[in-house]
């Protein structure tokens, strides 16, 4: 195992602010409408309590795994359902819920996926982070709380190895052999 060390990049207070900004916007788009989040496990489990728990309109939530990296750090691309929605999405107004955005990859298959599978009447997506470096596919991101160019962070619902996902704010690891 390689050794590393953390160092906070994102704080509670700037994760706070964020979230009060995104939620401000959504609960103007969505003023008078039901609306279903789908959170994408496991990473985006705190931000969508956190996210839910700002919303005025009234909120039905599901969650959906998917498998695309296996034991890597990059997605092979091959993304596959582990745990399905359970609720019906047929003709409702869906957001999506994602902790980060990479590749693109696991995102732009599920959202295709979605539409053709249960045709909601409205799909948009809300992503905590908006990461660039690696991005393959163009996914459209309708909410982003905040744009990172590079970086291997965690903490937040984000893991490392399945750790450091109870951290509240957003850290980023630093292994010792590359400083
Ligand atoms: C992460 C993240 C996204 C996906 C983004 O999930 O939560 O779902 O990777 O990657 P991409 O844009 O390159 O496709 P991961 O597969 O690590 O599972 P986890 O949420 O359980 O940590």
């Amino acid at each position: 195992m390689r050794k590393y060390r953390l160092v906070e990049c994102v704080s509670k207070e700037k994760l706070e602010r964020c979230l009060d900004e995104l939620s401000s916007r959504i609960n103007r788009d969505y003023e008078g409408k039901d609306l279903v989040l789908i959170g994408i496990l496991k990473g985006a489990f705190i931000f969508m309590a956190d996210l839910a728990r700002r919303l005025s309109s009234p909120v039905t939530l599901d969650f959906v795994r998917l498998s695309s990296y296996g034991d890597q750090t990059e997605t092979c691309g091959n993304v596959r359902i582990t745990k399905d929605i359970e609720i019906p999405v047929k003709g409702c107004n869906v957001l999506v819920v994602e902790d980060i955005v990479d590749t693109g990859i696991t995102l732009n298959w599920y959202l295709e996926h979605l539409r053709r599978t249960y045709c909601p009447e409205s799909l948009r997506v809300c992503a905590l982070i908006d990461k660039h470096e690696r991005r393959q596919v163009d996914v459209p991101l309708d909410y982003v709380g905040m744009r990172m160019e590079s970086g291997f962070i965690v903490g937040y619902g984000l893991d490392f190895s399945e750790n450091h996902r109870n951290l509240p704010a957003i850290h980023e690891v630093v292994f010792e052999d590359t400083e």
